[in-house]
């Protein structure tokens, strides 16, 4: 079955990068121009995605405000004959709705309430934290993998030891270069990480998850895990690892966002423009 839907789960206060979240959310912070947020919805266009739903919290209708029209603006521009800059104001083409998770419970929380815009299909899930540059997107490659074998997939990557905390962790049997069963999952271990290969925010999902996230309970930081609900599901469906290629940039962290901007920056397509 085509992945055409997907959940970006963009609920949290971005605590990580207070004072500017208090008003800014991190979704929004600037690349060259473009809120990030707008990345991982191109990313998910460009992978075959039709439908997206984003999941807010109260202080961020800034996001919807910036998939919205501005027809103001539009007005504006074509009356002052700035036509040329109309083209600034397009976002990717997708179908995209909003929903507001009342309580911040959590990523598996906010997820659940996309079950009734999923409905029955498979259908991917972008942590918008979670930037990659490649030239193949990292969600289609995870696409591909759940095509083969019509199975749950999720994006992985290796990190180093000491870092390894901050991360959902995959217990995993190999089977080809980039390519693992996940035969366990633990979200952020404190204590022997069962494997150096960590989740990305990147998942192929199905259907079914939203079962065991009904039933998972409050796990670390007294938030609903999807990792506690992936662990579950893996008694009853097969999961996949797949390491996506691809530099990753967490904007959530000072030092990757600055990286990231730097490397944008060095963008010749983009300096040409200016
Ligand atoms: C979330 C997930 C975690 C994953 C990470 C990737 O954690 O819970 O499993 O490894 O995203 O960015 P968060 O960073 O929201 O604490």
């Amino acid at each position: 079955m085509k992945i055409k839907k997907a959940i970006i789960p963009a609920a949290g206060y971005g605590t990580r990068s207070l004072p500017i979240t208090k008003v800014l959310p991190k979704e929004m912070f600037p690349i060259n121009g473009k809120p990030a947020i707008h990345y991982v919805v191109e990313e998910a266009v460009a992978s075959g995605i039709e439908e997206i739903l984003i999941v807010v919290s109260r202080n961020k209708n800034m996001i919807i405000d910036y998939f919205d029209r501005s027809l103001e603006l539009e007005t504006f521009l074509a009356e002052t004959n700035k036509h040329h800059l109309l083209e600034k104001l397009s976002v990717p083409e997708a179908h995209i709705q909003f929903v507001r998770q009342p309580y911040a419970k959590g990523l598996g929380d906010a997820l659940e309430l996309g079950k009734p815009f999923i409905n029955e299909e498979p259908f991917a899930v972008l942590l918008p934290d979670d930037l990659f540059i490649e030239k193949e997107q990292s969600l289609k490659q995870l696409i591909k993998v759940y095509e083969k074998f019509n199975s749950n997939v999720i994006g992985v990557q290796k990190v180093k030891k000491e870092l390894l905390k901050n991360y959902g962790v995959i217990k995993e049997k190999n089977i080809s270069t980039r390519l693992h069963e996940v035969v366990g999952i633990v979200e952020k271990p404190q204590t022997a990480p069962p494997s150096n290969l960590a989740v990305v925010g990147r998942y192929v999902l199905h259907p079914d998850i939203f079962s065991f996230l009904m039933k998972t309970k409050p796990g670390v930081g007294g938030e609903i895990q999807l990792t506690d609900a992936l662990k579950e599901m893996l008694k009853e469906r097969n999961c996949y690892g797949y390491e996506v290629s691809g530099e990753r940039y967490d904007i959530g962290s000072h030092k990757d966002y600055y990286k990231l901007l730097k490397k944008m920056n060095n963008d010749k397509d983009y300096l040409d423009e200016l």
